[in-house]
């Protein structure tokens, strides 16, 4: 069973004394060290005996872990904290089948009261080293899985900012809805990223609509993705949206130019090669930046 499941399965068992004791050991994610369990009656407000107790259920039910110094979050208890804070707020009431997973992150279907079906993105950043130190049973110097957790925490906020901005300039993105933690809620697109999709009726057209939502993300929203491909594109047969916005970074960036060059750069060629779209990297880059009105496609 993955986190995420593991997690959902035990949102609704999980008490509010195991929230208390989760909470606190989120709140020690930035430390160096681990948590004793002595160390967390004051902030849970709970006696030693109950908090001993209920970290060793937690570790059962694989939402914590037992180091030699104390206690942390593992990756499903990170996932229980973020979809319990989502079905607080009533955005969601459960989740369903993955959708998608990518290198640092696994998105899954959520499902709300009303039977609406939305999207949730858990970052994952670290994952391949999580795994390799599973494998030793040691922590490689400076590499504490807490860290990665505040890095994963991070890259969907970034994402969260970049997306609020997207939308408000009417950039063809998912409407993103929450963040919590490491995860963001945000409408679930009914298509194929684009790499998956073998024919097209007009790819000269669709081109055209990536590159119209490049310029506009590069003009008026004042970003850049910085890791577009036909990866991070969605297709529903007519619309398209740019996903996937951990490392967008700000047209002033000092490599804003030769991000937004490899964006383009990047799709030019998907089209090219799949549905031999001619087109010159030069004209599209004065298009996108604004330099010119159209881009010129053969
Ligand atoms: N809002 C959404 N609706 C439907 N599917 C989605 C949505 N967001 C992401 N996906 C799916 O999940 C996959 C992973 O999402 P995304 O590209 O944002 O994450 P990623 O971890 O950065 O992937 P990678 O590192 O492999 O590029 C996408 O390829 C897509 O199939
Ligand atoms: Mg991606």
């Amino acid at each position: 069973m993955s986190s995420a499941d593991q997690a959902a399965k035990l949102v609704k068992q999980l008490e509010r004394e195991d929230w208390k004791i989760l909470h606190a050991l989120e709140r020690n994610l930035p430390a160096k060290e681990d948590v004793q369990p002595a160390k967390m009656t004051k902030t849970t407000d709970l006696f030693a005996e109950e908090i001993e107790f209920r970290l060793g259920r937690l570790e059962r039910d694989g939402l914590v872990m037992r180091n030699p110094n104390g206690y942390s979050l593992v990756t499903a208890g990170l996932d229980a904290i973020a979809l319990n804070a989502f079905a607080n707020r009533d955005l969601i009431s459960a989740l369903g089948k993955p959708i998608g997973v990518g290198k640092e992150s696994d998105v899954y279907e959520a499902i709300t009261e009303a039977g609406v079906s939305y999207a949730i993105k858990f970052y994952r950043i670290g994952r391949a080293s999580f795994r390799a130190i599973r494998r030793k049973r040691s922590y490689l110097a400076g590499e504490s899985p807490r860290r990665w957790f505040l890095m994963s925490i991070e890259a969907a906020k970034t994402e969260y900012n970049a997306l609020r901005k997207l939308v408000e300039y009417s950039v063809s993105v998912p409407k993103v809805i929450a963040r919590e933690r490491h995860a963001l809620l945000m409408p679930r697109i009914d298509g194929d990223i684009l790499v998956n999709v073998a024919e097209m009726n007009d790819p000269r057209g669709v081109l055209l609509k990536i590159l119209a939502n490049v310029r506009a993300a590069y003009l008026k929203a004042g970003v850049i993705n910085g890791d577009l491909s036909e990866y991070n594109v969605i297709f529903d047969g007519t619309d398209v949206w740019l996903i996937d916005w951990p490392q967008a970074v700000d047209r002033s960036h000092p490599n804003a130019d030769t991000l937004l060059d490899r964006d383009v750069l990047n799709i030019l060629r998907f089209f090219k090669r799949r549905f031999g779209v001619e087109s010159s990297l030069e004209d599209v880059s004065f298009y996108v930046r604004g330099w010119r009105e159209t881009p010129s496609l053969l």
